[in-house]
């Protein structure tokens, strides 16, 4: 069995990584075989090894099988903002082209569980008129919907939910992650995300004292996303 996912969010900040990580950890401790990549990363630390990205090193933490950092992040950029703008300052072109490849390299291992972190949200632009989204398309990747839950979280999963529909991608599961625990009618604003999003829920993730993986899992349902995993 080989399944993988693109991870989206929706926005920026609001839990991709620690819910990638999660279910990553719940597919190690079913004894599948893990793999990730966080294919462009902007926010990178200069280390005596290149540079890296906690993103990265996050996934690449919850990976079984034996990648590189490299494998894992083919494209780093050091300042934290918006990855074409990045990659524009350091002369790169930031296309599908210099993503795809990358990515189906770690596809092509056949881990029984891959995720593919994206950046920010959806929509996020790489060079010219192409957003990340298109990497996903061009990889046919069934996409997994983080829910940063908040205020103002149903519209923005909605309309992420619409984008990925129109784009021709399957929207394979969604988490909600609670990013404000003071949100208001928190019950309603969940059973109107799920009333809503046309994939089911793997999962509600509390605001925890510390996020780890292991804890994050305990939040989550593998089987909900694949019934073989
Ligand atoms: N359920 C949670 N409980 C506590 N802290 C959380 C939770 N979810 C996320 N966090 C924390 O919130 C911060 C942002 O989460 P994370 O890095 O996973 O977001 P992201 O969407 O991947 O961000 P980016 O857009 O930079 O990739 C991190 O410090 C993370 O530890
Ligand atoms: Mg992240």
């Amino acid at each position: 069995m080989s399944q993988a996912y693109f991870v989206t969010g929706t926005d920026t900040d609001i839990g991709k990584t620690t819910i990638a990580a999660g279910l990553l950890h719940a597919a190690r401790m079913a004894g599948l075989s893990t793999a990730a990549a966080k294919p462009v990363a902007s926010g990178c630390r200069l280390t005596d090894e290149g540079l890296r990205n906690d993103d990265a090193l996050a996934l690449l933490g919850e990976c079984s099988l034996a990648l590189r950092y490299q494998e894992v992040n083919p494209l780093a950029f050091e300042p934290a903002i918006a990855p074409h703008l990045a990659a524009r300052e350091a002369g790169v072109l930031l296309d599908v082209a210099a993503l795809r490849g990358p990515v189906q390299n770690i596809l092509d291992k056949r881990a029984d569980l891959t995720l593919v972190e994206g950046a920010g949200g959806w929509r996020v632009p790489l060079a010219g008129q192409a957003s990340l989204s298109d990497l996903a398309i061009s990889l046919r990747l069934p996409v997994i919907l983080v829910v940063g839950v908040r205020l103002g979280c149903i519209n923005q999963a909605l309309l992420t939910a619409e984008a990925i529909a129109r784009d021709g991608l399957q929207l394979a599961g969604w988490v909600a992650n609670l990013v404000d625990p003071q949100t208001s009618r928190l019950e309603d604003n969940l059973a109107t995300l799920a009333e809503r999003l046309p994939a089911p829920c793997l999962g509600f993730v509390p605001r925890l004292a510390k996020a780890t993986p292991a804890a994050v899992a305990a939040h989550l349902d593998l089987a909900l996303l694949d019934p073989a995993l």
